[in-house]
């Protein structure tokens, strides 16, 4: 097969190389485009861009495969954790024992905030969202580790990274904590990541909360099927801050803010408002489905659709199967959850989501197990960040270790008014 495309336009032919990635996607490479033939592509919202070319993950949409470092989401939700799948994601090979020891220790060394953190914290007024406050304070952390505002020095990578990840966890518990003018519970070393982070969660000064095994587990999984899904608007938005040299916890910061959107991570707190909503309006959801269908006021299935999937998402089916199961262990009986069943069973044999290939994406099940763990649906997009970050990570270390990467710049193609003169204030 030919290894480049060709362009014919205005009677002048350009040959264009065609780059093939290990699964064999073919990429025209049109970097050069413009200085052959002045003209540039236009591509509205990326959906057809190969913004750069990455080891991490793998994901095809058409089939419903998603891959971490080559291995498959389902193998490694079975087997794997969420500390050891973060190493993984930024290291590209499954730990050693030593080298997964050592990861866990520097959680543990910097699982702790500066004390003067605090005071950012009572800054914030009581209702403040969750996510306005983790990223502003992942930004703040990264004021009190002075060696960040220089370049980016490789040698202290895994200690920044290792910090960022743990204490992402504690800011979010501080945040919840915050909102309920609860007092601060600090980490405890003995624990391990996610059941720390439970801990600072719902412990109390004088008495820890019981940690369940399959409640740590079934949030461990969660984080884990959040850690990776290659270039998504909060990933490529990481990328693009880092391509400006900004540094870590600063990229990580702006990852938030893009998460935090309804139609991104922001979906698994809106799938459990509308599953309430539609409990309350005494519907089984057919009314609901209804409306979304004649497009009433914009209404969308939330936690149904995806960018990519055009097929069920696989995470979707392992969170389905964890929602089963914890909620069996727990003896819980959540009404949304048969709300959230039958919308997804009437929508798959609905002609408008086959059509249109919407299936359930990982938002549609998640936030059911989250409330069975007493998580409230404010933190829900705070959970997927907290998951997200080790693949931020990963993605900010390919910017930074590309020696020729260089600042994201894309173009555009100006459709505004073409000159024309300033008019002053009192002749307009
Ligand atoms: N409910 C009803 N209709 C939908 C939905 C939905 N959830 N999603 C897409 N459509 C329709 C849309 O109205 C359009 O219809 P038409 O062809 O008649 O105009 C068609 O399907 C294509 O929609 P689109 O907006 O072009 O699709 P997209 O690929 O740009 O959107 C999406 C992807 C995820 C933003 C969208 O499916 C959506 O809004 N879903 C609900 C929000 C959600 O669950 N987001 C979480 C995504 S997974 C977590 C993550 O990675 O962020």
């Amino acid at each position: 097969m030919s290894e480049k495309a060709t362009l014919t336009y205005d009677g002048k032919t350009t040959e264009l190389p065609v780059i093939i990635g290990s699964e064999k996607e073919h990429a025209v490479d049109i970097a050069k485009l413009r200085d052959q033939t002045g003209l540039i592509t236009y591509d509205d919202g990326f959906r057809n861009t190969g913004s750069c070319t990455s080891d991490i993950t793998f994901i095809d949409g058409e089939e419903g495969i998603l891959r971490y470092r080559g291995y498959p989401i389902e193998e490694l939700a079975e087997k794997s954790t969420f500390v050891e799948v973060a190493w993984l994601l930024i290291y590209g090979n499954l730990p050693t024992r030593t080298e997964l020891r050592s990861f866990s220790d520097m959680f543990t060394e910097y699982q702790v905030l500066h004390e003067d953190m605090k005071y950012h914290f009572e800054g914030f007024p009581p209702n403040a969202h969750p996510m306005a406050i983790l990223s502003s304070m992942i930004n703040a952390c990264g004021c009190f580790t002075r060696e960040l505002t220089g370049p980016y020095d490789p040698s202290k990578f895994k200690r920044h990274t290792a910090r960022l990840i743990s204490q992402v966890r504690t800011i979010a518990a501080f945040a919840y904590r915050k909102s309920l003018g609860l007092p601060i519970v600090y980490p405890k070393p003995e624990y391990k990541y996610t059941a720390n982070f439970l801990h600072m969660m719902f412990s109390m000064p004088y008495g820890d909360v019981d940690l369940e095994p399959e409640a740590v587990a079934a949030l461990d999984q969660i984080f884990l099927l959040h850690a990776d899904h290659e270039q998504n608007c909060s990933t490529s938005t990481v990328r693009m801050v880092a391509s400006s040299r900004a540094n870590i916890f600063a990229s990580a910061a702006a990852g938030v803010c893009a998460l935090w959107g309804p139609l991104h991570g922001g979906a698994n707190q809106a799938v459990l408002d509308m599953l309430g909503q539609i409990r309350n309006s005494g519907d089984d959801g057919s009314k609901f489905l209804e409306s979304v269908k004649s497009k009433e006021g914009g209404k969308r299935l939330m936690g149904f659709g995806h960018a990519v999937y055009k097929n069920y998402d696989p995470r979707a089916k392992i969170i389905k199967a964890s929602c089963d199961k914890l909620l069996a262990r727990l003896k819980q009986n959540d009404p949304l959850l048969d709300i959230a069943l039958k919308l997804e069973e009437t929508a798959l044999k609905d002609p408008y989501f086959l059509e249109r290939k919407l299936y359930p994406n990982v938002d549609f099940y998640s936030g059911i197990i989250m409330r069975a763990l007493g998580i409230p649906t404010e933190m829900f997009t705070v959970m997927f960040a907290i998951g997200r970050m080790p693949g931020w990570i990963a993605n900010f270390k390919e910017v930074m270790d590309d020696p020729k990467s260089r600042i994201y710049r894309p173009r555009q193609i100006y459709t505004g008014p073409t000159m024309r003169t300033y008019v002053p204030l009192d002749q307009r």
